[in-house]
């Protein structure tokens, strides 16, 4: 029974950098993610943590009261840790500069964390899986000599990340992260408060049979993704493909990392730059992806390559085994003949 602190340090040689302050980083996603995992689990109970905040977040959203506290629980606990030095949260129009860390001088340890501090907001009243992802980088080379933060420290291209991952409440609560490594999933035990790993090095099997994609949106997709739907419902081969889809990019992605599936959020003719956000969700969705050999792309270049222009921004996203992907590329490239 490893927990996730020995793993990490048993892994000590796959990290580049200091396995200290990856320890104490992770010691800030450990103990925010349980005060979020307590939160959940009582949520039909107290009602001061389900609903609307008011409030309209940067994305013209309805803010919930559970977004709230998972980004003020998040912030706080990597501002009381030494390591981090910034912060991007999808909750936060501005990005968050921990002075007090930038100004000292041991400027390698210096990480920046984005964060979407709960995804699948619409499912908190109704018992479906959330979660949190995040996704790390070291601040730039010129930032460390100047010690400023500016924005182009987050705007990082997605390959460039040193650890990305996103914790799942659901049935259980499962912390699932990758350095580069391979992705390794921890499952807590909330009698203890401790990870235990439970699913190592996790491959996206190759007999893909599932397809998830809000179908709602049907006629306000390309033709190439129409068709692509169409392809997955012939009934010829090893199809039609299983059709599942939660609305909560975590509950739906690691279903999908598990049992062989590939996850659509296209452009429509609605949000023609995509709803999914570029640094908060497909970054680190993306570095899991190729590290449990799948591929992740906004349907024209790889995710991880596209150099990000603004904190917000919006893309297509398609992610899952390399097979069917590429298969769904084929559909796109034949549109644009
Ligand atoms: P968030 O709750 O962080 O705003 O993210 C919601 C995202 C994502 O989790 C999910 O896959 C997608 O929105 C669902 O969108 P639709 O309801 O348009 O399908
Ligand atoms: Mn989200
Ligand atoms: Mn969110």
């Amino acid at each position: 029974m490893y927990t996730l602190g020995e793993f990490i340090i048993e892994n000590k040689d796959h990290y580049p950098y200091s396995i200290e302050s990856l320890l104490r980083l992770f010691s800030s996603i450990k103990l925010a993610s349980k005060e979020i995992h307590k939160e959940v689990n009582k949520a039909g109970l107290t009602r001061k943590i389900i609903g609307s905040s008011g409030k309209v977040n940067i994305h013209g959203e309805n803010q919930q009261k559970l977004d709230n506290f998972a980004h003020k629980t998040f912030v706080e606990s990597f501002k009381n840790r030494d390591v981090v030095c910034g912060i991007a949260s999808e909750e936060s129009k501005n990005i968050i500069i921990i002075e007090k860390h930038v100004n000292n001088n041991i400027s390698e340890d210096k990480y920046i964390v984005l964060i979407d501090p709960l995804d699948g907001s619409s499912n908190i009243d109704v018992n479906v899986p959330i979660g949190t992802i995040f996704s790390v980088y070291y601040k730039k080379k010129k930032s460390i000599s100047k010690n400023i933060i500016t924005i182009k420290d987050f705007l990082q291209v997605g390959r460039q990340q040193v650890l990305a991952g996103y914790i799942i409440y659901g049935s259980s609560t499962i912390l699932v992260y990758s350095i580069g490594n391979g992705v390794h999933g921890f499952t807590l035990d909330p009698s203890i408060g401790a990870f235990y790993l439970s699913h190592p090095n996790i491959r996206f099997p190759n007999n893909e049979k599932i397809y998830s994609i809000n179908e709602g949106n049907y006629y306000r997709f390309s033709y190439g993704i129409r068709k692509f739907i169409k392809y997955c419902q012939e009934e010829k081969e090893n199809r039609p493909y299983r059709a599942r889809y939660i609305g909560s990019l975590v509950g739906d992605y690691h279903r999908n990392m598990i049992h062989g599936g590939i996850y659509i959020y296209p452009k429509t003719a609605s949000s023609p730059k995509g709803k999914l956000r570029l640094l908060y969700e497909c970054n680190p969705i993306a570095f899991l992806t190729e590290q449990a050999g799948g591929l992740a792309t906004n349907g024209n270049f790889p995710i991880l390559d596209i150099i990000p222009k603004a904190l917000h921004q919006r893309t297509p996203f398609i992610c899952g085994p390399k097979n069917i992907v590429n298969k769904l590329k084929e559909f796109i490239n034949y549109e644009k003949k």
